[in-house]
């Protein structure tokens, strides 16, 4: 019975940044580290072994005094040609993305990546071409399929519990401060175009994975991207020009003729239970599922309101739905997808949700960003590497 535990030195660079310290490392690294590694099918173990990469190097020093780690490195051109690493982790600002992808996969290492992975679709194809030829294990980053609100979700529609499949409606947002009074809760490079920033650019690549993850592919896009908010304050307090689109009105058409509409704002205020929602209406059944929270009505238990603006609303339309339950102990999302993406790099497969899959998302907001310059609903083509 083999025991032994095989350890994958993990280079991961933007890990001073949001998504890079909270997710990635705070909330899957470092948690696969103490519970020993992730466990294999035959029994044997494979462990991370963090290098944080970045340019700041106080930050990382203290990263590492913080949550003992060895190594730690300013250089990104070294480390990805470093033999002893094996992965190369991006969560740096999206415009550094794409050319740091792809040194690391010509220097043989296995890549893990947020979204979206490049600025343009013909670098994201690139990328999915440069993985393919290189023969590693590419995995970029679909962490809302992994969240217990979407798997919840998922096992309905995998179920049949819907009948056909009428339409889904999306709401995401909240307000993100100007930064004048209190400061912003996000970067302000979000906010520049010009940066890689953009709502559609970074939502559109979530929404492409959803839909074609629970319901089918996205066939065509229609998009009105909007700057409602054109001054914000960054980071050191100072006004500067929001170039890039703060909200975006979505419709997407499915393969199976499903109508989705996803609404994506950071200049919204929240009157939802949670961040993010998605309503799926079927003809026997409909569901609304956030991040976490999942519920349900099913064809017989669905009221029958009447239309009159003369009476105040009576039924308690809330309460009419049912939550579905979890059945399995869902961890975080993010955790969740290294560890198959561990698992994959080990038993030398391609990881579900690589390169190919990160390259439509960059198309969906490529399309996105030109239906709303030019007014028009767009075909989204086949990407054939
Ligand atoms: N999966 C998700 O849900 C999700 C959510 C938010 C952001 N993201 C993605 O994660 C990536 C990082 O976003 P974030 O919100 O953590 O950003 P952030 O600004 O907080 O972090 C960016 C990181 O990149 C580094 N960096 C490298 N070069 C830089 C430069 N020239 N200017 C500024 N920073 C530079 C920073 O030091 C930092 O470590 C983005 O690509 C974004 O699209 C994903």
């Amino acid at each position: 019975m083999p025991n032994s535990t095989r350890t994958l030195r993990i280079a991961m660079n933007g890990v001073t940044g949001r998504m890079g310290f909270r997710q990635h490392f705070l909330r899957s690294i470092l948690p696969i580290r103490e519970q020993g590694g992730v466990l294999l099918d035959d029994g044997t173990r494979v462990q991370v072994e963090p290098i944080l990469v970045g340019r700041n190097e106080a930050k990382l020093q203290e990263l590492c005094a913080q949550y003992g780690i060895a190594e730690y490195s300013t250089d990104a051109t070294s480390i990805i040609d470093d033999a002893s690493i094996d992965i190369y982790f991006d969560a740096q600002v999206t415009s550094r993305r794409a050319e740091a992808l792809a040194s690391a996969m010509k220097a043989g290492k296995h890549i893990f990546t947020e979204k979206p992975t490049a600025e343009t679709l013909t670098e994201a194809i690139e990328l999915a071409r440069i993985a393919e030829n290189a023969g590693i294990t590419a995995g970029v980053v679909h962490d809302k399929l992994y969240l217990p609100g979407l798997v919840k979700l998922k096992r309905l529609v995998d179920e049949g519990f819907f009948g056909r499949i009428l339409s889904l409606r999306g709401e995401f947002g909240y307000w993100v401060f100007e930064g004048d009074g209190q400061p912003a809760q996000r970067p302000s490079w979000n906010y520049r175009s010009e940066d890689g920033g953009g709502i559609i650019i970074d939502m559109f690549c979530h929404w492409n994975y959803v839909l074609e993850g629970i319901l089918g592919k996205v066939e065509t896009v229609t998009a009105k991207a909007a700057t409602h908010i054109p001054t914000r304050w960054d980071e050191e307090g100072r006004e500067y020009a929001a170039t890039a689109d703060d909200s975006a009105y979505g419709i997407f058409e499915l393969e199976n003729g499903v109508v989705a509409q996803i609404n994506s704002s950071w200049a919204v205020r929240v009157f939802r239970d949670e961040l993010v929602e998605f309503q799926v209406d079927g003809t026997h059944g409909s569901a609304v599922a956030g991040l976490r929270k999942c519920v349900a009505q099913h064809r017989s238990h669905t009221p029958k309101p009447v239309w009159n603006p003369d009476l105040p609303v009576t039924e308690p339309f809330r309460d009419q739905w049912l939550e579905v339950p979890a059945n399995a102990d869902l961890d975080n999302g993010f955790k969740l997808q290294w560890e198959e993406f561990l698992r994959d790099v080990v038993a030398e497969r391609p990881h579900r949700y690589g390169l190919l899959s990160a390259a439509r998302g960059v198309q969906l907001a490529e399309l996105g960003l030109k239906s709303s310059a030019e007014g028009r609903r767009l075909d989204v083509p086949e990407i054939t590497l």
